[in-house]
């Protein structure tokens, strides 16, 4: 079995960067103090804090990966630049950012994040040579209308956010896409693991056909807590999982860590 990729996507929270550090300390201390059967089922764990927090969590943490929840496009040369707001790929690259999120629902949703602005950070991104986790899934409206609808869907994002991708030399391992249905995000109520990994099979022959993508890693998100992981887990197309609400939770991170080995 491959080892899994869990990404703990913290959103905002928490509130200060003390509880960050601790947060951040509590999944670094057990993740170092498992002893798993073999090397290869301890889990690649990331957090990905809120801006803010970055700098301080990174300073605690090991075992476990940096990563953030976004970038912006431009990648200057200098690493500076006129965006009011934004975070360049130059600052996540110092502060030691390996995964960047990119195109999920929230920023989507809220923010009308597009098809076209995420394209360019995912290229700029990948130009840079840090990992990106795309985010694609469908809303509730298109999940009713049934398979077909789901997967027009999930190829018309995939086709938008990684176009001119074939001008890039990608390594296959940088681009990860997270497959999130929007109904189950932050409900508490997570697709089926069968539904889930029907529409992964889905996204990696829809990668490979119209991209030769052999091999890239799907992950699963939406309401993943210590208890339902295990009903996944033993899915090897699932390639691990974007958690946001549980990752908060030291007990629920044990648990998710624990089902994994
Ligand atoms: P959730 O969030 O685990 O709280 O449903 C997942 C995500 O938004 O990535």
């Amino acid at each position: 079995m491959n080892k899994k990729l869990l990404v703990f996507n913290w959103k905002s929270a928490p509130t200060t960067v003390d509880a960050a550090i601790k947060l951040a300390r509590a999944t670094e201390n057990y993740l170092k103090s498992l002893k798993p059967k073999t090397q290869n089922l301890k889990p690649n764990v990331v957090i990905a804090p809120p801006f803010l927090f970055i700098e301080e969590v990174g300073k605690f943490i090991k075992k476990v990966k940096l990563g953030s929840q976004d970038v912006f496009w431009e990648n200057l040369p200098t690493g500076k630049g006129p965006y009011t707001g934004e975070i360049s790929l130059r600052q996540e690259k110092n502060l030691k950012v390996k995964y960047i999120i990119i195109g999920h629902s929230e920023r989507r949703q809220i923010l009308n994040e597009t098809n076209e602005m995420i394209n360019k950070k995912v290229l700029a991104t990948l130009k840079a040579g840090l990992k990106v986790i795309l985010c694609v899934g469908e809303n509730l409206l298109i999940q009713k209308r049934g398979k077909k609808t789901i997967e027009n869907f999930i190829e018309n994002q995939l086709r938008k956010d990684l176009k001119n991708i074939e001008n890039l030399k990608l390594k296959i391992e940088n681009l990860i896409i997270a497959y999130e249905p929007i109904w189950a995000i932050g409900t508490g109520r997570s697709d089926s693991p069968e539904d889930a990994v029907k529409m992964i099979k889905y996204i990696k022959e829809f990668s490979i056909f119209n991209f030769q993508f052999s091999n890239i890693k799907v992950l699963y998100g939406g309401s993943i807590d210590g208890k339902n992981i295990k009903k996944f887990v033993k899915y090897k197309e699932i390639d691990g999982f974007l958690i946001g609400g549980a990752s908060l939770k030291p007990k629920e991170i044990k648990n998710i860590i624990k089902s994994i080995i």
